[in-house]
């Protein structure tokens, strides 16, 4: 079979998404109109246009600019269903999403609205779609400690449906230290943490989130290449790196695809997966990652496979919902195999 093929239906498992990166410039155009909010664009063509990325930063700032036609609990539904739909065409059994609270809160949106359009979209989308999901809460590093520990205390009462804490926003100057206290807090109250270490920012940003905040994942973590000790200790733990292609090239991370290590470190037995991080604004959904990928570096459809199998290793949930997913997944391959 033929390689796009195999990739659309190989079952495929997400592990880094945010929420509010999968905005397509038609529903940021449907949303301001149903929410009487201006936009600095005449056209969805024109949105597009603008997403001519330098870095990390030049992202961020046209990012927290559109979540700003984000306003009812109906709308956050909206964008969720919207992503699960695309997760259906992909073939994206079990997602873990992000989303960035005090993007919204800072705004006068209450927490519970975000949260519960969130949460009835995904219940949704167990019930009618079969995709099953988790939720995962960021703070955001550019703002200070009180405000993350202020995020915490509304999480609180929604604790079973946050499964873990992490920490996204502008890597560079804003260390994994600062938020030592508020995700020691966040551990003592049972949740899992995840940190973005090691995008922009030095492997010193791996280092201190593995010590400092105890997380299950790293998010991102290319620049580990950065320390043949480190890379050695990944492969050795299995401490699980949610890369996201597409990302890194649209940000400058790596000028080409063909320069991603994201293979290499795969060969060297690290837990990598494939993940879409903001599809709306870096060109593609899983599917597209997965295919980009297989276009530029050199690949075969069983290293494919095995980004899904790291992903079911490096998810959040129970080890019997992993069984069930490894069996599905080796059983799909087990069918492409006699096709082939
Ligand atoms: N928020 C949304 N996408 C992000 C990324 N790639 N890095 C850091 N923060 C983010
Ligand atoms: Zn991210």
């Amino acid at each position: 079979m033929d390689q796009p093929r195999f990739i659309q239906r190989l079952p495929k498992i997400e592990l880094h998404l945010h929420i509010e990166g999968t905005l397509e410039p038609e529903m940021m155009f449907e949303l301001a109109q149903r929410n009487q909010i201006a936009l600095p664009y005449t056209t969805p063509e024109e949105v597009k246009a603008a997403y001519q990325f330098t870095n990390l930063q030049s992202f961020l700032d046209i990012y927290y600019q559109a979540a700003n036609v984000l306003i009812h609990e109906q709308d956050f539904y909206d964008l969720t269903w919207a992503y699960l739909l695309r997760c259906q065409q992909d073939n994206v059994v079990h997602s873990e999403i992000f989303f960035d609270p005090q993007t919204h809160t800072a705004r006068g949106i209450d927490f519970d609205t975000v949260i519960n359009g969130i949460y009835r979209a995904l219940k949704d989308g167990r019930e009618q779609l079969a995709i099953s999901s988790q939720i995962i809460m960021c703070f955001l590093r550019h703002l200070d400690e009180e405000s993350a520990f202020s995020t915490l205390e509304q999480a609180l009462k929604h604790k079973n449906k946050i499964i873990a804490v992490g920490l996204d926003s502008s890597e560079l100057g804003h260390p994994p230290e600062k938020f030592a206290r508020v995700f020691q807090k966040a551990l003592e109250e049972g949740f899992l943490t995840v940190a973005h270490a090691g995008e922009e920012g030095p492997v010193s940003n791996i280092y201190d989130s593995l010590e400092l905040l105890k997380v299950s994942r790293i998010d991102h973590g290319v620049r580990c290449a950065d320390d043949e000790q480190l890379v050695n200790a990944l492969a050795k733990s299995q401490m699980p790196l949610t890369v996201c292609p597409l990302s890194n090239t649209k940000l400058k991370v790596f000028e080409t695809m063909r320069e991603h290590n994201i293979v290499d470190l795969l060969q060297r037995g690290l837990c990598v997966t494939i993940n879409s991080d903001d599809p709306a604004y870096f060109g593609g959904y899983m599917t597209d990652n997965f295919v980009a990928v297989a276009d530029s570096l050199i690949v075969s459809n069983q290293d494919l496979a095995q980004f899904s199998r790291n992903a079911i290793n490096a998810s959040f949930i129970s080890d019997s919902e992993k069984q069930r997913l490894h069996r599905y997944l080796e059983s799909f391959l087990v069918g492409e195999a006699s096709f082939s």
